[in-house]
């Protein structure tokens, strides 16, 4: 047996030789703790005869059912339902609404399912369910407050429910140890429950509570354990919540699904292309883009304000698109385009606080900017999706026929990309339309 120590980053699962005081991978301070590891490697050899092996059969079907719930983006996003001794990791900052979801995902569900709660005793989760369905509607769940491991690894094995959910991960205790809850731990918790979930064919769904400082184990750690990795996030101003596949070993990752909170839980949102923007406007220093995350593609709705700066060095402030990008694209139309741009405040705001991460929006960037600049509405509303290069070429992008195709769609009847508009000279051009 030998037994080595190593350090673990709370906040990002990032392993370290010594303790250190903040993590360089993430950069948060104090969230370094202390894991020790057996490694039994038993050096003892096994008798071959006793070791299993599987061959593909023709004679059998792999191809595995999926269990469906009532919303159809939570099916759709994860592929099309879940699969039977799938284990997923559902994780969000307390608040958000990860058990109003659990709820509505076990509300006419025709599964056979368990409801494991360590947060929340058995009147407040009825009192919650029932603000979301009738009681008829939760037929099939049974409600459980013990998070003892044992009793939890118990119900999963026991293969009398086809889903069991645990909400959340850090409530689970072990009664047969006094250290509990601390990253080792939860992951270890976390390994058994996954294992015993593939030998029972049993799908769980487990909750991860994501704490802001990091002092208990945040849902990184769990990351590579479980197969597929939900995110639940959203703003506490705003009622939107956006729940995001971050990894899926059965289905596509980067797919997401939107709601709204009400009264009554949860809303599908659906017509997602237009959920940024309520229609489209001919006005100074506005253009339009397409921007996809999944299979989801919206308009993005690009602002720009050019104004006579009166300070040494222009301000340049930017809200949902690179601010070191848009220092750049100022430096090309300067350049390329000849503007003295230098002499201007600029600001550039994406409607709707969406993040641009990726060069898509560009052109649309440069578009707008020119527009307020010349304090001329860009022609017949365009829609422009390209990136911009150093020398003023116009690149094409990931996706870029996908998101011509549904800018069409969308009803654009002028589209600018690298075929139509090779270099961003021709934005001087098409500007004055
Ligand atoms: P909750 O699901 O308990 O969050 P989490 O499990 O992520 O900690 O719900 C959080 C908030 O949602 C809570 O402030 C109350 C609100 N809420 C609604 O606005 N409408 C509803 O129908 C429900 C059930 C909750
Ligand atoms: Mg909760």
């Amino acid at each position: 047996m030998k037994n080595n120590n190593r350090y673990i980053c709370t906040s990002c699962a990032a392993i370290y030789p010594a303790w250190q005081g903040k993590c360089t991978q993430c950069g948060a301070w104090n969230t370094i703790i202390l894991e020790e590891i057996n490694e039994g490697i038993s050096q003892t050899q096994k008798c071959i005869e006793d070791l299993q092996t599987f061959k593909i059969q023709s004679t059998r079907t792999y191809a595995e059912s999926r269990i469906k719930f009532s919303l159809n983006s939570f099916n759709n996003i994860l592929g099309g339902g879940i699969l039977h001794s799938q284990v997923i990791l559902f994780a969000g900052e307390p608040g958000i609404g990860k058990s109003t979801l659990l709820a509505q995902l076990c509300s006419n569900i025709q599964t056979k399912t368990l409801y494991i709660s360590g947060e929340e005793n058995f009147d407040q989760i009825a009192q919650r369910a029932l603000r979301l369905g009738t009681p008829d509607s939760f037929e099939n769940i049974e409600f459980s407050n013990d998070t003892d491991l044992a009793s939890i690894l118990t119900y999963i094995e026991s293969k009398k429910y086809e889903i069991v959910i645990i909400d959340s991960i850090q409530t689970v205790t072990n009664n047969n140890s006094f250290n509990n809850r601390i990253t080792n731990q939860i992951r270890e918790y976390a390994s058994l429950i996954t294992d015993a979930a593939k030998n029972s064919h049993t799908s769980v769904l487990m909750v991860g509570q994501i704490t802001k400082d990091g002092s208990i184990a945040g849902p990184k750690v769990l990351e590579h354990i479980v197969d597929t990795v939900l995110y639940f996030e959203g703003n506490y101003k705003d009622d939107t919540r956006i729940l995001r596949v971050k990894k899926n070993r059965f289905g596509k990752t980067s797919e997401i699904a939107v709601f709204r909170m009400s009264n009554n839980g949860l809303q599908e949102v659906n017509n997602l292309e237009w959920f940024f923007i309520d229609n489209l406007k001919c006005e100074e220093g506005l253009a339009y883009s397409i921007y996809n995350e999944g299979s989801v593609y919206f308009i993005i709705e690009v602002q720009a304000l050019c104004i006579k700066t009166s300070f040494t060095y222009p301000k340049r402030i930017s809200n949902g698109y690179d601010a070191k990008r848009l220092e750049m694209l100022i430096a090309i139309l300067s350049k390329k385009l000849g503007l003295p741009l230098e002499n201007c405040d600029i600001y550039v705001n994406i409607v709707g606080g969406i993040k641009i991460t990726d060069t898509s929006a560009d052109l649309a960037v440069a578009a707008a900017i020119i527009s307020s600049f010349q304090n001329k509405p860009l022609a017949d509303k365009p829609c422009f999706i390209g990136e911009i290069s150093l020398t003023g070429e116009v690149r094409k992008i990931h996706k870029q026929t996908e998101k011509i195709k549904k800018a069409k769609e969308y009803g654009f009847k002028k589209i600018y990309y690298d075929k139509v508009m090779p270099n961003i000279k021709l934005l001087l051009e098409h500007n004055t339309l």
